[in-house]
């Protein structure tokens, strides 16, 4: 596969080059891309070196799948000319996952949803990921009605600009400043732009995405997104009011066994997910397993994943994986070889 990937030198951009040769992604030849100051820049993969190339040359390479994370705007203009050239492109940003002709996936939850005819397919929030993978088989169970959810979102998902404003609070050096306030010693219940409506544009991700990925426009969802000083590592406390009775024994068995899900609950030996120790892991982390003894049916929990691999480049990578396996990833390589 030719592979192109756009944002090669951002955060997300990064690790998904990491994550596709950790996983044996077969790419025969890589197409770093990324804005005009990076042009010419030499980026490493499996061994050889491939230069950053402006999204324009890189279409002309005629890529068989291109992964985007290079912001809603690069996406809005570029990802329909990668289609145009026969290339299938699983972009990261906000931009097509709420368009009912994109589908907007988390392989654990809606992998049955693509076709071959999916040219863009949106990859979700970070945030909403890692909540949507355990809510998903409790739905299954026993119907989710409503979902309330805090988060506490690590500045590595605001991209490199957050990470050094971060490092230069921490040493007392001066710096631009990716936030409108200190964020060292602070949390900044703030996440993406304010809406009319009081809520902010990640907040309002979370109630969208999350009816959308789940095929389920019943579930209501309400949430305040928090950033947090964390390097990396998203947290939520989500509280889960189901349709019909459960037992807590019951949900943890179904937690244990769901696909994507490591249930780490023990208190009594002060065991529970945290983001430090997420980093650098492809699973979303469950704990903190408790009912709500405020309305009946209702359940609270805390969900942990690497914002940076589950929440953004590694289910990017395992959504190109399905296309593979289902065959609705074709590239000239492939022809001869099932020529052959
Ligand atoms: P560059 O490094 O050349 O600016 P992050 O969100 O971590 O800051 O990363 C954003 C990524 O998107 C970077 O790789 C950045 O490249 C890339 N990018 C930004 N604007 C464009 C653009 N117009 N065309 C291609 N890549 C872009």
């Amino acid at each position: 596969m030719k592979v192109a990937v756009v944002g090669a030198t951002g955060l997300v951009g990064t690790k998904m080059l990491q994550v596709l040769k950790e996983r044996d992604f077969p790419v025969t030849t890589l197409i770093p891309v990324a804005s005009e100051k990076s042009v010419g820049k030499e980026i490493e993969f499996c061994g050889k070196k491939y230069k950053v190339v402006l999204p324009e040359e890189a279409i002309a390479m005629k890529p068989d799948l291109a992964l985007f994370s290079a912001g809603g705007s690069t996406s809005l203009k570029y990802a329909p000319l990668f289609a145009g050239a026969g290339c299938v492109v699983v972009d990261n940003s906000s931009a097509w996952r709420m368009d009912p002709t994109k589908k907007l996936v988390v392989p654990e939850v809606n992998a049955h949803v693509l076709t071959e005819d999916d040219k863009i397919i949106a990859n979700p929030n970070c945030s909403t990921i890692q909540m949507v993978v355990v809510l998903k088989p409790l739905h299954d169970k026993y119907k989710i009605k409503r979902v309330v959810v805090s988060t506490y979102q690590s500045v590595t998902g605001t991209g490199v600009k957050a990470v050094q404003q971060l490092k230069n609070e921490r040493e007392g050096k001066k710096g631009e400043m990716a936030y409108a306030y200190p964020i060292d010693m602070n949390l900044i219940p703030h996440i993406d732009v304010f809406l009319e409506n009081g809520y902010t544009k990640e907040e309002m991700k979370m109630v969208n995405e999350t009816k959308k990925i789940m095929g389920d426009d019943t579930i209501q969802v309400t949430s305040t997104t928090v950033r947090v000083p964390v390097m990396g590592g998203h947290s939520e406390s989500v509280n889960v009011e189901f349709e019909n009775e459960f037992d807590l024994e019951e949900v943890r068995n179904i937690l244990e066994h769901a696909p994507g899900v490591v249930v780490v609950d023990d208190v009594a030996n002060l065991k529970y997910p945290m983001p430090l120790y997420a980093q650098d892991r492809d699973e979303v982390f469950v704990g903190r397993i408790r009912r709500d003894f405020s309305i009946p049916k209702a359940l609270n929990m805390w969900i942990v994943a690497d914002n940076l691999r589950k929440g953004a480049a590694t289910n990017a990578v395992q959504i190109a994986e399905i296309l593979l396996k289902k065959n609705f990833l074709k590239s000239p390589s492939h022809d001869v070889a099932n020529a052959l």
